[in-house]
C-alpha cells in the first residue's frame, strides 16, 4: 500500500483533479456553463466595439423607450433564446442528475457494499463516526476519527451530517461533494472514489475565527486495506470504550429523514 504524505498539489488552472466516479457529470455542467458565458461575453464585447466604431461624435443619437412592438419582440426573442438554449437545458440536466445520481440515496442505501459515516461539525473540526461491525451507531464498536476520514475505493460512501454550533459546509473538491452541516437538521451527501490517495476536506462556509483552519484529510484506500483499517480501529474503540463518557456518545440512529 503506497500512501502519499500530503494531498497532491493542483496543477495549472481549471477545476480540481476529479477522483470521483460521477464528478465528470458536474464538470460537464460547469464546462457547458463556461462555454455559454464565454460565448455571450464575446458577443457583447463585439457588439460594444461595433457600436463605438459606427456611432462616432458626428452620429446623431436616436433612442426610444423600449416600448415599441419591435423592441419588445427583440427583447423577448433574445431572452427566450438564452432561456431555451442555455438556462433551460442546464436546469433540466441538473434536475435529472439530482434525481438519478447525486440525490438517488435510495439506490445507494440499498447497496450492501456502501459505507455509512456520520459527521459532526463544530468550531472548528470534523468528527467522523462509523457504525463498526454491528452496523449500529452509538455502540462500543463505533470507530470515531478526528479530522480524518478513511474510506474504501470503488464503494459508495454515504454521509449524514450535523452541526453543533453554526453552519459549516463539508466540501471535498476532488470528489465533487459538498453539503452544508446545519444545526437542527441532518443533511446527507454521497460519492464514490475511483482512485486511492489523500485529498483535502475543507469547510466552505465562513464559520468563525478559525474557519480557515477547519480542514481534514480524506484517505481513500483499496477496499481490502480499508477493511483491515476498520477492523483494527473498531477493536481499539471497543477496548477504549467508556460508558460514562456521555460527551463521546454523540452519534445518532441512521436517520431515515435526512435531507439533501
Ligand atoms: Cu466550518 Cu468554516
Amino acid at each position: 500500500m503506497t500512501l502519499l504524505l500530503a494531498p497532491l498539489p493542483e496543477k495549472g488552472i481549471g477545476l480540481p483533479h476529479d477522483a470521483s466516479l460521477h464528478g465528470w457529470r458536474i464538470d460537464a455542467l460547469i464546462n457547458e456553463t463556461s462555454v455559454y458565458v464565454g460565448l455571450l461575453f464575446v458577443i457583447m464585447v463585439a457588439w460594444v466595439v461595433l457600436a463605438c466604431l459606427r456611432h462616432g461624435p458626428r452620429h446623431e443619437a436616436r433612442f426610444d423607450h423600449g416600448t415599441s412592438t419591435r423592441s419588445i419582440a427583440v427583447g423577448l426573442c433574445i431572452a427566450g433564446a438564452i432561456f431555451f438554449v442555455v438556462d433551460g437545458p442546464l436546469f433540466v440536466n441538473s434536475l435529472i442528475l439530482a434525481r438519478d445520481v447525486f440525490g438517488n440515496f435510495a439506490k445507494v442505501e440499498a447497496d450492501p457494499k456502501s459505507v455509512r459515516i456520520e459527521i459532526t461539525a463544530h468550531q472548528w473540526a470534523w468528527v467522523a463516526r462509523y457504525a463498526g461491525p454491528d452496523g449500529k451507531f452509538n455502540t462500543p464498536d463505533d470507530i470515531v476519527t478526528f479530522n480524518d476520514v478513511v474510506v474504501p475505493e470503488g464503494t459508495p460512501i454515504l454521509f449524514q451530517l450535523v452541526s453543533t454550533d453554526v453552519i459549516h459546509s463539508f466540501n471535498i473538491p476532488n470528489m465533487r461533494a459538498k453539503i452544508d452541516a446545519v444545526p437542527g437538521m441532518v443533511n446527507r451527501v454521497w460519492f464514490e472514489a475511483k482512485e486511492t490517495g489523500e485529498f483535502d476536506i475543507a469547510c466552505a462556509q465562513h464559520c468563525g475565527l478559525n474557519h480557515y483552519k477547519m480542514k481534514a484529510t480524506l484517505t481513500v484506500l483499496p477496499r481490502p486495506d480499508w477493511e483491515k483499517w476498520a477492523a483494527e480501529a473498531s477493536a481499539n474503540s471497543a477496548r477504549d470504550y467508556d460508558p460514562d463518557d456521555r460527551e463521546a456518545h454523540w452519534g445518532w440512529d441512521w436517520s431515515e429523514h435526512a435531507r439533501i
